[in-house]
């Protein structure tokens, strides 16, 4: 089964309202692909004004983050039927910004992807090992415990309509890329363990993406590759080389 692929930008905390709406308009003519699903994943306050830029373009918006309740007393946060009423197709769960900075466990994070399901939004669940782990060789074992836990009580239909993300934690901002075998190696490893799961139905279907100083120059190679369906993408989003890897 051919996958669609999916090229996220991940802006974290950058770019003001307006200069947001400013990169909408930059990147517009150079995302035009209709075979790749292109989402920009934007601060909570540029939610509503992205969606308004990007209104008759082929590009979907995405949210970095929310909380776990539908609504009540809880300062400061957004629910998941917000952003699905703002616009929002795609939220990411589980950057390992959220992990290691806001003390994000697997518990949250399943809670998340849930949560993300059930009010119509579709989950970027990322995953992926720090350096320490990469040298002592035990980042698979790491990997297939995140996975595992963040998708407790999540059925097939629902994984069958995930984005998984591997984000090395040592390649992200650091302009170290994993190789696109390593990168291979462990988008592999996921579906594999996608298929221990669920089924070889899903495991062909769930979307996995490759994350870490992913740019013009190294994603041809890296979206070559038979596991990785697609990249989430920091740095390289807030610049015109993301149109170069939407069409790479
Ligand atoms: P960079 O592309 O800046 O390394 O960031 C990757 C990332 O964390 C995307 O979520």
């Amino acid at each position: 089964m051919a996958r669609r692929r999916i090229i996220a930008g991940n802006w974290k905390m950058n770019k003001t309202p307006s200069e947001a709406v400013a990169l909408c308009a930059e990147l517009k003519d150079l995302v035009k692909n209709d075979a790749v699903d292109v989402v920009y994943c934007v601060p909570a306050i540029d939610i509503v004004p992205v969606v308004e830029a990007v209104k008759g373009t082929n590009v979907l918006v995405g949210a970095e983050n929310f909380y776990i309740e539908d609504k009540g007393a809880f300062t400061g946060e957004i629910s998941a039927p917000m952003l699905k009423d703002a616009g929002v197709t795609y939220i990411i769960i589980g950057h390992s910004e959220r992990r290691d900075i806001f003390g994000e466990n697997d518990i949250l994070i399943n809670a998340k992807v849930k949560k993300a399901f059930a009010a119509g939004l579709k989950p970027i669940l990322c995953c992926g090992e720090s350096l320490a782990l990469r040298k002592a060789g035990t980042y698979a074992e790491w990997i297939r415990r995140q996975i595992t836990w963040d998708l407790d009580g999540v059925s097939a239909d629902q994984v069958k309509d995930l984005v998984i993300a591997y984000e090395p934690i040592w390649a992200i901002g650091t302009g170290e890329t994993a190789t696109a075998d390593q990168a291979q190696e462990v988008c592999k490893m996921i579906r594999d363990l996608i298929a221990e799961l669920y089924d070889q139905t899903t495991a062909e279907a769930v979307r996995i993406q490759y994350g870490g100083s992913m740019n013009a120059g190294n994603a041809a190679e890296l979206l070559a590759k038979p596991d990785i369906d697609g990249g989430l993408i920091g740095g390289a989003s807030l610049k015109a080389d993301f149109g170069q890897i939407v069409n790479a």
